[in-house]
């Protein structure tokens, strides 16, 4: 199969595209023919060496939509053909490729109405801001949430979750996007080169993080007393929420399918929309490692591996 490799950590340059041997699926895991996968920040991070613990050769890529080609022994959920997405385990060989091997636990069924691109574009970003402002925000209705970073791929989910959620949502994000995120439905964009969001915004009840450093500080002034602040990117200094009586939590999205399911259903039902901004060939991903890494993406990158008619 061809696939995206890298041999040594390093720049774009080092993402080679080879032929290698299809992986073989083993007990609980499927062989998935890829029709698309995405371009998320951690594959940057992680060919560039600054990430995590990697061997090498390494395939990167965590999003993946396309179908079952074959099961390992004792799957019972999924058959040949079924169309599917999800993000596998992220230790493991990736998705730049034709084929990957997936645990089956890791796969939903793809949404109907979605095509494979649009599909491959939700699992990472998509179960992050589920995860950041619903499992660790605990956001309800009629709550103020900030999300800064509002027009990158796990802000545009965030943003169109909590509108879904009927909480009111104010965002950060530069000139060029304010528009944009309007008519995704922020009720409040603010320019961060611009304003100073903490003057303008007061007794939020939490703060969604995709930004870090002094972004992360000076959230702390809009949240009210026992208001929540959660991260995607860590949390620098717990003395600072300590004093002001505010929650700080930082965390790693797991790969949890059945929000899968609840995030296509609302795709089904037109409720949300995921924002694909440019789409590549698999031979062509260094060129959006490129554009990724200028950190100014509106919305997601998506890999196309397979033509697909829908
Ligand atoms: N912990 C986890 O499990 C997890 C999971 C997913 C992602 N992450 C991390 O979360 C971060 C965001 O991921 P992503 O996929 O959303 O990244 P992304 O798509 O690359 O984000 C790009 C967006 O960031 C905006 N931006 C840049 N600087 C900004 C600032 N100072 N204030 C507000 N917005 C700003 C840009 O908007 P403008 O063009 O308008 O500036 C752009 O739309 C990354 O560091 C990623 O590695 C962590």
């Amino acid at each position: 199969m061809k696939a995206v490799i890298i041999h040594q950590f390093g720049g774009p340059e080092q993402l080679k595209y080879e032929d290698v041997p299809a992986p073989e699926p083993q007990a609980g895991e499927a062989l998935v023919k890829i029709y698309a996968t995405s371009v998320n920040p951690i594959d940057w991070k992680v060919r560039s060496g600054q990430h995590g613990d990697y061997q090498l050769p390494l395939i990167l890529g965590w999003d993946v939509s396309g179908t079952i080609e074959k099961v390992g022994s004792g799957v019972t959920t999924f058959k040949t053909g079924d169309a599917v997405y999800g993000r596998p385990d992220v230790s493991r060989n990736g998705t730049y490729a034709e084929y990957v091997v997936v645990k089956v636990s890791e796969l939903a069924l793809k949404p109907e109405k979605a095509d494979y691109k649009t599909a491959a574009s939700i699992p990472l970003a998509g179960l992050t801001a589920w995860q950041g402002i619903f499992d660790h925000g605990q956001l309800q209705q009629g709550q103020k949430i900030l999300i800064h970073g509002g027009s990158g791929g796990v802000g545009t989910f965030a943003i169109q979750f909590a509108k879904w959620k009927k909480a009111y949502v104010a965002t950060t994000s530069s000139e060029a996007n304010i528009q944009f995120l309007k008519d995704l439905g922020a009720d409040e964009v603010i320019d961060y080169n611009k304003d100073k969001f903490e003057d303008l915004l007061k007794d939020f009840d939490v703060v969604y993080d995709t930004i870090g450093g002094e972004t992360q500080k000076r959230s702390v002034e809009v949240l009210k007393p026992g208001g929540i602040l959660v991260s995607t990117v860590g949390i620098a200094d717990e003395e600072i929420l300590k004093e002001k009586n505010i929650k700080g939590i930082p965390y790693m999205a797991q790969s949890t399918p059945e929000q899968l399911n609840i995030i296509g259903g609302l795709l089904n039902e037109g409720k949300i929309q995921p924002i694909i901004t440019k789409i590549y060939p698999l031979n062509a991903i260094a060129e959006a490692h490129k554009v990724s890494e200028e950190g100014h993406v509106r919305g997601k990158i998506v890999i196309q591996v397979v033509q697909d008619d829908e």
